[in-house]
């Protein structure tokens, strides 16, 4: 699958992925969560002005398609992590482990449109997020991280999509982190 990768856009053969301008656009995209509603439709640009989260939204390629509104959206954010030691270990090189955060970029929020939800949306976004930040970085960057909602249908989600959980502290917490190996995604392309 050829994937054109730019700096504030990231396309393939059906999708492409683009950082958002016009906020005006989000009000066209409900996911279905009142909370993430609320941040793509009226917080998302403040965070924008503020340096604290970029935005994107994914549309189908095909014509026409761009006027009936976002499939998805994600705000991303520069993050880092602190891994246990048998982690560190387990990812990271002998002469690297002395690092004690690593560079990750944050899935701030993520929503797909409440009527696209189940067919493989999110997953294909993700997947061009791997892409994004493994080619042609301006920074290192080695995992994606997200708080992801502690339901089970959420952490299903990234789970599929091999995240794997931090720790167990937040086990019992509304949110629970997940980080996924950039390094895993550059190996196997
Ligand atoms: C969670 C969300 C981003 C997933 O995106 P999506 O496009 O619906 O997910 P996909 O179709 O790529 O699903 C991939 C896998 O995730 C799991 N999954 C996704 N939604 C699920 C659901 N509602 N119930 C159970 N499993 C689910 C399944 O294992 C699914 O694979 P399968 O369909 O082969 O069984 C989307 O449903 C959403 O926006 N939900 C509302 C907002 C939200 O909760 N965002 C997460 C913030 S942390």
């Amino acid at each position: 699958m050829p994937i054109l990768c730019r700096r504030n856009h990231i396309n393939d053969e059906l999708f492409v992925l683009d950082k958002v301008k016009k906020f005006s656009i989000t009000t066209k995209c409900d996911c279905g969560n009142q909370d993430l509603n609320e941040f793509f439709h009226k917080d998302a640009v403040h965070y924008k002005e503020d340096l604290l989260a970029e935005t994107y939204a994914l549309y189908l390629k095909s014509k026409g398609a761009r006027s009936l509104g976002p499939l998805a959206f994600v705000a991303l954010a520069n993050d880092t992590i602190k891994l246990s030691k048998s982690l560190k270990r387990k990812l990271i090189s002998h002469k690297k482990r002395y690092i004690e955060e690593y560079p990750a970029v944050k899935i701030a929020r993520l929503g797909v449109h409440k009527e696209s939800q189940r067919n493989g949306l999110g997953t294909h976004l993700i997947n061009l997020l791997k892409a994004l930040f493994t080619t042609d970085n301006r920074t290192g960057c080695r995992f994606l991280t997200i708080d992801a909602y502690n339901r089970k249908e959420v952490l299903r989600f990234y789970k599929k999509n091999e995240f794997d959980f931090l720790h167990d502290e937040d086990k019992e917490e509304p949110t629970r982190i997940m980080f996924y190996d950039l390094k895993r995604f550059s190996l196997t392309t």
